[in-house]
């Protein structure tokens, strides 16, 4: 064990997270937990992970469960892809290796939705076999004390070489945990270096300079809010692909001027209200902007269009998997109404 992870370890025991609802042996419960990790904080992690671990308690659970019953479950947390890839990986595990769990952070890697650094999370944790991670955490904490500056290749090789010398054949568990730990709670974005067991032999000199992000660029959408009596209101499936994949919302279109081609294709036809004001949506590359639009006087067509995934939403709970920011208009209108 070299100098660093003895200090990552020993600043481990009184200062890291030690409950955590996922710090358990089952291999199931620490890759649903690294997923719902890789974009989310521990803090609004928590509660999806333990109404999932409520609802899918093993992967055959989950791999017997339907699409649609996980995305539900998934609603709210964003970046639905994962789910989507949570599922299909359990189903493999389930029908091509009889539900037993892989040993080796290759063979995780090699199932969908699973990265390098992820897959070495889940055999270090789970097995306490020695694989280097590499998440957004780690990476500030090596480049900082290495004074390693850059994101091309060349620089991710380097800092994936740091991080498995600094692996320990020993406590990997642990010292996984550490040095996440390390990076979530001390070496932030603003450090707290007095603090730091790193803090002698650290490169860092404060001089980081903060790259000023572009603003994301923006997209429009429109959604048609379609209601009946006694119904409720009108949802549709998006398609499997792309943005909340597979999850339930309103029908939309990108210009207000092509809204009512949208509802005709669905078997409606009514005059359009006035556009409410627009609620907004920040993803990874992009800021959404999301304008309800009532259809009034809506009437079903005789002919509805054939195929398409429709389903009137009166509001009972837990409802569907829908985006968080639809979900929030649908109960505002069904509030409303
Ligand atoms: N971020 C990613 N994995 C984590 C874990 N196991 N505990 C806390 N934060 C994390």
């Amino acid at each position: 064990m070299d100098g660093f992870s003895a200090k990552v370890l020993a600043w481990y025991r009184h200062h890291g997270r030690h409950d955590l609802p996922w710090q358990v042996a089952d291999p199931y419960a620490r890759w649903l937990a690294e997923v719902m990790l890789q974009q989310t904080t521990v803090t609004a992690a928590r509660p999806y992970y333990e109404r999932f671990m409520r609802r899918f308690p093993s992967v055959q659970a989950l791999a017997h469960a339907s699409l649609d019953d996980v995305l539900a479950l998934w609603s709210g947390l964003g970046y639905y892809a994962r789910a989507r890839n949570l599922h299909a990986a359990a189903r493999l595990l389930v029908d091509r290796h009889a539900g037993v769990f892989p040993r080796t952070a290759d063979e995780w890697a090699a199932l969908p939705g699973i990265g390098p650094s992820t897959a070495a999370a889940i055999v270090a944790f789970a097995f306490n076999i020695p694989a280097a991670i590499l998440d957004a955490n780690v990476r500030r904490v090596l480049s900082r004390y290495h004074g390693v500056r850059g994101r091309d290749a060349p620089t991710e090789r380097l800092l994936w070489s740091y991080a498995r010398t600094h692996t320990p054949t020993r406590h990997v568990a642990a010292y996984t945990q550490a040095i996440m730990d390390l990076g979530a709670l001390v070496c932030r974005k603003t450090p707290d270096c007095p603090t730091c067991p790193l803090a002698d032999g650290c490169a860092f000199d404060g001089a980081e300079t903060p790259a000023r992000r572009p603003p994301k660029p923006e997209r429009a959408v429109y959604m048609a809010i379609i209601t009946a009596p006694d119904q409720g209101i009108l949802l549709v499936r998006r398609p499997p692909r792309g943005i909340w994949g597979g999850l339930w919302s309103l029908p939309e279109s990108a210009a207000l001027a092509a809204l009512p081609a949208t509802i005709q294709a669905l078997g409606f036809e009514g005059a359009l209200g006035d556009p409410a004001p627009p609620v907004w949506h920040v993803f990874t590359h992009f800021r959404l902007s999301i304008t309800p639009v009532r259809v009034l006087r809506s009437a079903r067509l005789a002919a509805v269009a054939e195929g398409c995934d429709a389903m009137w939403y009166k509001g009972a709970l837990p409802g569907p998997g829908m985006p968080a920011p639809v979900r929030r208009l649908v109960n505002q209108f069904l509030e409303a109404s």
